[in-house]
């Protein structure tokens, strides 16, 4: 049944278009609540559940490696490589500053808070992403045998088809004994 009052003010007897577009856009804005509604479930879920926003960041304990070693702890789902460098491969990485690098950096921008005996580097070949092995290569820093790239005692790329160096992640020294990274 017609309202009178809309009647009144629409003398030709049609639906006012006002109130056509009013019930229009009521349908869509119910229709987007509903679809928000539906969508909030599956973008909760695509939230990182509490456990795996634990491993978002770790903390060592860096008293457990001694110089010259190294340690591989898992973050993020990759190797972390952890390396306590003795002054020997630090002389060597800051005496090649000035080399030809495929990926220029200096030693002092590949570590933090002039600590520079801590590397803390993604252990995972740029080229294809392979676990390099420690102290091999020739420049006694990484070597990754998957096809044969050499990184230096800073981790840089030397020699070899990948095309950066192993990356620096976010990290910060909470004690002159503890880091955290991520
Ligand atoms: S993955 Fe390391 S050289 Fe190819």
């Amino acid at each position: 049944m017609v309202d009178p009052a809309v009647n009144a003010a629409n003398p030709s007897g049609g639906e006012d278009p006002s109130r056509r577009d009013f019930i229009h856009i009521a349908a869509i804005s119910a229709a987007a609540v509903g679809g928000a509604a539906v969508a909030w479930p599956f973008i909760a879920q695509m939230n990182p559940s509490a456990d795996t926003m634990a491993l978002a960041s770790v903390e060592y304990d860096l008293t457990k490696i001694e110089p010259g070693m190294q340690v591989t702890i898992n973050w993020r789902g990759k190797p972390l490589f952890i390396r306590y460098r003795t002054q020997a491969q630090i002389d060597a990485a800051v005496k090649d500053d000035g080399a030809s690098l495929p990926d220029p950096q200096t030693d002092a921008e590949r570590h933090k808070e002039g600590k520079a005996q801590w590397l803390v580097l993604v252990g995972s070949c740029t080229h294809l992403g392979c676990v390099p092995t420690v102290g091999g290569g020739d420049y006694q820093g990484w070597f990754c045998p998957c096809h044969g790239s050499h990184y230096d005692t800073s981790g840089r790329i030397r020699k070899g088809p990948a095309p950066t160096n192993l990356v620096v992640p976010e990290y910060a020294f909470l004690s002159d004994t503890k880091v955290k990274i991520g």
